[in-house]
């Protein structure tokens, strides 16, 4: 496949326009609701804007869908009256089924790039994980030689296999995100430099991957330590959130703790 159309300009759609286009996959539309996010876009990877869905349905090639779950539904109907059911069309999404595709569709699957994607970050694509999802033998077929273009690892998977890893992504990803965001604004807070906490992180993400299987969690919940864990407990007072937080996951890693 040489050619491909995105529907949607935002981050998954802007990694995919352009790592495919780097491998050699002309992108041919780009529509957007919004004029300008598919103009600018479009100048990027040397694509043809619209705002019109029938304009994709003129394209040669494979359509990825690539807006928010919520929105699928409604997107892939506006596109299947706007003549693009005869297409090979996917969606994008780790959580939403294969069957959203409506009846009208004849070749239709999921193509997910397991990756956090924010439009204008590059990111190494070489053995990213990107996991097929079709019914049609043909349409897999299609859809790998498409993922080949930009990564070494495909994967086939069932929309529920699909939707558990990425549940677990979203613990990998978000959650982790979104704890060490607290953490560091809140020593950033106290005055203090959150940067000091780097080498530990990466220290971290490298032991879970490389050692995870052996169980080298350290730390105060671990070890019982329930006086140090008090401790940090009474400096989160004025967070109760990120208290209930702290609790939860010490009691997570230690359930014989009574805290
Ligand atoms: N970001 C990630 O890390 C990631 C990774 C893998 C898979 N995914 C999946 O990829 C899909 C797209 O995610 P994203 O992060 O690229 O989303 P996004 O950055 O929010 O982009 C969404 C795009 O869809 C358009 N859009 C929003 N609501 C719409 C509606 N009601 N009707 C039509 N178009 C609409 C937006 O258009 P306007 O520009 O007009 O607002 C924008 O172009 C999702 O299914 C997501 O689960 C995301």
């Amino acid at each position: 496949m040489s050619t491909v159309s995105l529907i949607g300009s935002g981050n998954v759609a802007w990694h995919l326009a352009h790592v495919l286009s780097h491998g050699g996959v002309s992108v041919e539309w780009i529509w957007s609701r919004q004029a300008g996010h598919a103009e600018s876009l479009a100048r990027e990877v040397k694509g043809q804007p619209t705002t019109r869905m029938s304009d994709v349905s003129r394209s040669s090639g494979a359509v990825l869908v690539c807006v928010p779950d919520h929105a699928i539904p409604d997107v892939l109907v506006e596109a299947a009256d706007s003549g693009l059911s005869s297409h090979l069309v996917c969606h994008t999404s780790g959580a939403t089924p294969v069957d959203v595709f409506p009846p009208a569709y004849s070749r239709f699957g999921v193509f997910y790039p397991l990756q956090t994607l924010t439009k204008g970050h590059h990111v190494d694509f070489d053995h990213l994980p990107v996991l097929i999802t079709s019914h049609d033998h043909a349409v897999q077929h299609e859809l790998t030689g498409l993922a080949n273009r930009i990564t070494d690892r495909v994967v086939y998977v069932t929309d529920v296999e699909r939707r558990q890893i990425h549940m677990a992504a979203v613990m990998v990803n978000n959650f982790v995100y979104h704890l060490c965001d607290r953490a560091f604004s809140r020593v950033e807070s106290q005055g203090l430099d959150g940067s000091l906490l780097y080498p530990l992180l990466k220290e971290t993400v490298r032991k879970i991957v490389d050692f995870r299987q052996e169980g080298v969690q350290t730390g105060p919940a671990i070890r019982h330590d329930l006086n140090t864990l008090y401790a940090h407990l009474k400096l989160l007072a004025d967070e109760p959130g990120l208290a209930s937080m702290y609790r939860q996951l010490s009691r997570s890693i230690n359930p014989e703790l009574e805290l």
